[in-house]
């Protein structure tokens, strides 16, 4: 009996130790401006000292343990020979055992094929798929590396209204705007900037529209680890989406890796040769230290990445129920992902506008929903501001504060 106490009491310490030290991890002075203000060149190194950037979507926290270490083995071993193909063995077995395990896609190793980002698969995906003059059809709002993808390729943009309310797709719109140029379909799940998980039977619906149009299917799942409620389905594992589905996975975003420029496609063989085609590894080699850091990542650090997500979740708490109590502002509660995006449209500002404003008068940078002259997220983001929730609970806190004393003015 004693025996039986003392194992649970230690079992309870041991919790309680690994929780603190996660926290420790994700507390407000884990944020190093010192490291980040000449380090992190998309935000922190990139704006004056008074300004908070909550515009990239690159967590402000230093990457876990076994990621340092692996580059610090690398450096030790000091080889930096060429890689292969498509990535290293022991990095594609890692990505696939992760895939099986955490997308639930019957992949193995051959099915994986590294590259310098997810930003970059997508170029790849579009430039193998698509010819000069060829549509594709994606959602609008969404990031704007889809549209640059099909702009790369030559190919011409198709916009599909999500609804900005729901999130859901127009899935009877979606059909209408097939037609016989058309080429691919575009999925971004979990959304970015709105947050949400594809539901299965939306997904469903785009994988049957596809084997009906013969099209070809990126599915950008890079935030598919940061899910706060719900089910994350990759689009691959419904049935009859394997053949035709090029799924993209990354390591910014679950890792804050960014700057290591790593991802992944995983695909089966024919779609994977259209991939090896135009990215051959001559003329797009992966960094070979990225890799063994990804590989890191996938075998050892989802303990810190699950840390990530209960901090982000308390974050993403707080920043809602402030939001929501700022007059004249509408905001979804993300259910994945760490990007916020409010309707600020009732001040009959542009969403352009609004940024410089908050810029000005807050000190705090945000992302605009749409602009004239570069548009983040497509038309359909005019009168939103993006902002990302990757930091700190006091600086989140402290960049709601200035928002909410400027927005005060402004009404
Ligand atoms: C939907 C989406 N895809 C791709 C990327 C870029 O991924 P990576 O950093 O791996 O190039 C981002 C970054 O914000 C994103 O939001």
């Amino acid at each position: 009996m004693l025996v039986l106490l003392a194992c649970i009491e230690g079992g309870i310490i041991f919790i309680l130790l690994n929780r603190s030290r996660s926290m420790e991890h994700f507390s407000d002075d884990a944020v190093r401006l010192d490291l980040l203000r000449r380090r992190a060149h998309n935000r922190w190194a990139r704006l004056p000292m008074d300004v908070i950037p909550l515009t990239a979507a690159d967590p402000d926290f230093r990457v876990a343990e076994p990621i340092r270490d692996a580059v610090k083995r690398a450096a030790v071993d000091g080889v930096f020979s060429y890689g292969p193909d498509g990535g290293t063995p022991a990095f594609r077995e890692a990505a696939a055992l992760f895939v099986r395990e955490h997308k639930g896609i019957g992949c193995t190793a051959e099915n994986i094929y590294a590259t310098c980002g997810v930003a970059q698969g997508m170029m790849h995906t579009a430039r193998a798929f698509m010819k000069p003059g060829d549509e594709a059809i994606l959602f609008d709002p969404v990031d704007f590396l889809f549209g640059r993808s099909v702009d790369a390729a030559g190919g011409r943009r198709v916009y599909s209204r999500v609804d900005k309310e729901t999130g859901r797709i127009d899935i009877e719109g979606l059909k209408a705007l097939v037609g016989p140029r058309t080429r691919m379909l575009c999925v971004c799940s979990p959304h970015n900037p709105l947050g949400r998980l594809t539901r299965r039977d939306e997904l469903r619906a785009m994988v049957d529209l596809a084997a009906d149009h013969d099209l070809v299917i990126m599915s950008d799942e890079i935030w598919s680890d940061i899910v706060f409620e719900g089910v994350h389905t990759a689009t691959a594992s419904l049935p009859g989406a394997w053949e035709r589905t090029v799924s993209l996975y990354g390591f910014s975003k679950t890792y804050a890796m960014a700057g290591l420029q790593l991802g992944y496609a995983v695909a089966a063989p024919p779609l994977l040769e259209g991939l090896q085609r135009v990215a051959p590894g001559y003329f797009y080699p992966v960094n070979t230290v990225s890799m063994e850091a990804g590989q890191a990542a996938l075998e050892e650090a989802w303990p810190w990445a699950e840390a990530f997500l209960g901090h982000l979740r308390r974050v993403r708490d707080h920043a809602v129920r402030r939001l929501r109590g700022m007059p004249g502002v509408d905001v979804r509660k993300p259910e994945a992902t760490y990007t916020l995006f409010p309707d600020v449209s009732s001040y009959g500002v542009t969403s352009e506008e609004m940024a410089r404003y908050l810029l000005e008068e807050a000190r705090v940078a945000v992302v605009p929903g749409h602009g004239e002259g570069f548009s983040y997220f497509g038309p359909g983001g005019e009168g939103h501001i993006r902002m990302v929730f990757c930091t700190s609970m006091r600086i989140m806190a402290e960049a709601l504060d200035r928002v909410e004393e400027a927005l005060s003015s402004l009404s």
